[in-house]
Parts: C-alpha cells; sequence; structure tokens
C-alpha cells in the first residue's frame, strides 16, 4: 500500500542540525557480479521523465521538512555519473531554493570511471557538485575483469587525475579480500593507491550478497575467498598502512584526512535525519518529534508512475519505536572510531545506552577490551571492530 501524505510539518526550529538529502540512480551499463544495490541495466532511460519525477519527490518532502538546514547531498546508485549534467543541476538548484543550504554545503556524486563518465566530470563539477566518490575497486586489470567493471586501469587512473583537477573533495573505492587475492598483493595494491589518493578512501573487503552473481558461483564453490584470519590480516595491514599516510579509520571501511570525512555518510552513522528520494531509497526523518522510517518503490518503472501520479513513490512510513532506534543507532555508531554518544543516543532513542544493549555482554565485550565505556561514549576497540557483526549481533540480543 503506498503511504498518503501527513499534513504533520517539522517546524525549522525543531531541527536546526539539519539534514542530509541523498539521491538514487538506478541505472549501470552492466551489471556488476558481486552487487546487490538496487541497480539495473536498461537501454533506454526517460531522462527527462526520471528527472522531473525526482523533482516531484524532492518538492514532496521539502512539503514534510519546512525549510530545514541542507548539510549534504549525495546523487547514489546505481551509477549518478550516467545522469545528464543539467539533470544533477536542476536537482542541486531545486533542493538548494526548497531547503536552506549551509555555507559548508557537500554535494557528492558517485562516478565510474568509464570513458562517457569520465567525459561528464568538468560539467557536474559547473552544475555544483563539489566531492566526487569514483568506484575504482581494483588496480589490477585481471582483478577488475573478474569483477566485471567496464573499465580499465588505465582509465580508473586517468580519471582520478582528472578528478583531483576537478573537484575540492575526491574519494574512491576499492575492494580487497577478492579471490585469491594473498596479503603483499593487496599491501602493494594498497601503496599503490596512496599515490593517487586525494583526501578520502573507502575500502571494503569483499563480501558475497544473496542473489548476485558471486553468490550462485560461491555455492557451487566456483570461487573461494581469503578466510577469516586472512580476512583479519587484511583489515590490520590496512589500517596501519593507511595511518602511516595520514589517514584516519573513522569508520570500519573509510579512511579520511582530519577534517576531510564524508559529512553525508556521517549523517547515516550519527543516526541524524536523512531523507533519500528516487527508487528503492531509504530515509529517516521527523514529524512532530517521531522519527519515522522512509522507504520508496525499488522498481524504477513502478516507482516512476506512482511519482507522476501522485507526486511520490513512498512505499513505507513508519515510526520507529524507541527500541528500533536504539538497535538502529548502535548499529550505526558502532562503526565509528568516535563511538556513541550516550546523552545524543538518549535524547534521539528515549531509552538510556545502558538500557538498550544486553549487560553481561557489554561488561564481557569491555573485560575482552572489545569494547569501551567512559559513561559518556561507547566506541568499539580495533579488535572490537575486527569482529563487528558478532558483537552488535551478541550486544543487542
Ligand atoms: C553504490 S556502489 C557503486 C557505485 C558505482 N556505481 C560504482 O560501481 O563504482 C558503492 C560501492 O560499494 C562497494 N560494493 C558494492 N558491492 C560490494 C560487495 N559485494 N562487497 C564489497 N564492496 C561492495 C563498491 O566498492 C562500490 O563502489
Ligand atoms: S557496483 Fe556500481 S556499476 Fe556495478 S552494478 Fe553496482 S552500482 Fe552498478
Amino acid at each position: 500500500m503506498l503511504y498518503e501524505s501527513p499534513s504533520n510539518r517539522l517546524p525549522s526550529s525543531q531541527n536546526e542540525e539539519g539534514i542530509a538529502l541523498y539521491i538514487h540512480w538506478p541505472f549501470c551499463l552492466s551489471k556488476c557480479p558481486y552487487c546487490d544495490f538496487n541497480s539495473f541495466v536498461a537501454k533506454n532511460i526517460p531522462q527527462e521523465r526520471f528527472a522531473q519525477a525526482l523533482i516531484n519527490e524532492l518538492r514532496h518532502s521539502a512539503e514534510q521538512q519546512a525549510a530545514v538546514p541542507l548539510n549534504s547531498i549525495y546523487f547514489g546508485g546505481g551509477t549518478p555519473s550516467l545522469m545528464s549534467p543539467s539533470t544533477v543541476e536542476a536537482l542541486i538548484d531545486q533542493a538548494t531554493q526548497l531547503f536552506r543550504p549551509k555555507d559548508s554545503l557537500e554535494i557528492t556524486l558517485e562516478a565510474n570511471p568509464t570513458s562517457v563518465e569520465i567525459d561528464r566530470l568538468t560539467t557536474f563539477r559547473k552544475a555544483g557538485v563539489n566531492r566526487v566518490s569514483l568506484g575504482i575497486q581494483s588496480l589490477d586489470p585481471v582483478s577488475l575483469k573478474a569483477l566485471g567493471r567496464q573499465h580499465s586501469v588505465a582509465q580508473a587512473i586517468d580519471a582520478l587525475t582528472l578528478a583531483r583537477k576537478t573537484f575540492p573533495r575526491v574519494s574512491f573505492d576499492l575492494i580487497y579480500a577478492r579471490e585469491g587475492q594473498t596479503l603483499s598483493q593487496w599491501e602493494k595494491e594498497l601503496h599503490q593507491a596512496l599515490t593517487l589518493v586525494n583526501d578520502h578512501l573507502s575500502l571494503y573487503q569483499l563480501t558475497i550478497e544473496e542473489g548476485t552473481v558471486f553468490a550462485r558461483q560461491y555455492e557451487k564453490g566456483q570461487i573461494t575467498l581469503p578466510d577469516e584470519s586472512l580476512s583479519a590480516d587484511m583489515l590490520v595491514a590496512t589500517q596501519t598502512i593507511t595511518n602511516a599516510h595520514g589517514l584516519l579509520n573513522y569508520e570500519v571501511s573509510n579512511y579520511a584526512q582530519a577534517g576531510a570525512e564524508s559529512k553525508h555518510n556521517l549523517a547515516y552513522w550519527r543516526y541524524q535525519d536523512y531523507i533519500g528520494i528516487g527508487p528503492g531509497a531509504h530515509g529517516r526523518i521527523r514529524f512532530n518529534q517521531q522519527l519515522y522510517a522512509t522507504e520508496r518503490i525499488r522498481n524504477p518503472t513502478t516507482w516512476l508512475k506512482a511519482t507522476e501520479k501522485q507526486g511520490h513513490g513512498l512505499s513505507v512510513m513508519e515510526p520507529l519505536s524507541p527500541a528500533d532506534k536504539a538497535r538502529e543507532m548502535l548499529l550505526m555508531g558502532l562503526r565509528l572510531s568516535e563511538g556513541v554518544n550516550a546523552t545524543n543516543f538518549a535524547k534521539r532513542c528515549g531509552i538510556s545506552l545502558i538500557e538498550a544493549v544486553n549487560e553481561p555482554i557489554l561488561k564481557a565485550a569491555i573485560e575482552e577490551d572489545y569494547l569501551h565505556w567512559d559513561q559518556k561514549i561507547l566506541r568499539t576497540t580495533s579488535s572490537g571492530r575486527l569482529r563487528l557483526n558478532t558483537l552488535l549481533e551478541a550486544l543487542l540480543n
């Protein structure tokens, strides 16, 4: 059932902290075998209809969130570098008119380093994008092929070089702990990556996601991944090498120079308000002091039709209980090296941090040096972050 618009508005005074805005572009040139993001390969994309539908959703969201300060805009995907630059420009213009943009407004666009997209980087900059996040994935040609990527290592390096000349802030993504990869191969690749780095890097360990080509091959034993001990060694090496290069491991998979952390992604991890528009996008927004989870229709065609008909493609708008919020805030916040602030937690969730966790597990995890707790901040230690999923599962049990 589709959601009916509430008449409640959040007075701007309730949200001086501001919001983050996520815009999802669900199309890609091809589907990578490891990826379970809401992305589709489509030959003829009705760019103008999609642009108008995104603007409709933006206006609808702004009706619900009167003039709140805007901290960040993030064009994610799919492959938003396949969007027409005029659509990106129109969305930035609308967002900055409908909300109150902060002087420090961060506008990120995810880009793939294929030639079509590299040619557009300068136009995206002119449209107002001030940060780009490039999906490089690997600097090894054989691995790029195995990951099903549509670009070469040379194209990736050219894209990075051009991006660094064009944008004040540049990040790129690499995937490691890939099939057959040794520790020393990864260390060598990472050292090479660090010669190309600007101010931010996202380094993900390959995960096998349900429903992907890799998941089917994995089930049949056609691909194997590094075992737990090698993956842990790779993570420790990653932290040591990036730290020595002046990048701080501020989130499990994210590394930045001090002050160059992604403002947008920090909003998710700090569990602040964000609007998500476009097919399948999620949001966390407040009405009358109540936090709601929002979701949009995942299928791009169904989403487009609904948005054209009723001005939005919301499929879910659910109030979150204190227990829901506590769980989500801990799942997010314990990924950050800064941890979770107990005062912010109680204010946001309506229950105390200690009430929200399994206390015997908390005590044991502190004794084992997986967690650190000083009565104000709960954070994972580096050994805690090595086993974060198991730790969270036990703590929230
Ligand atoms: C939205 S996706 C990709 C953005 C862009 N379309 C691209 O391919 O570069 C964001 C990032 O998630 C990472 N990622 C996606 N699936 C992954 C998986 N199964 N394991 C590890 N990292 C993954 C990739 O590094 C990717 O760049
Ligand atoms: S990794 Fe990027 S390009 Fe590949 S399918 Fe996922 S979103 Fe598309």
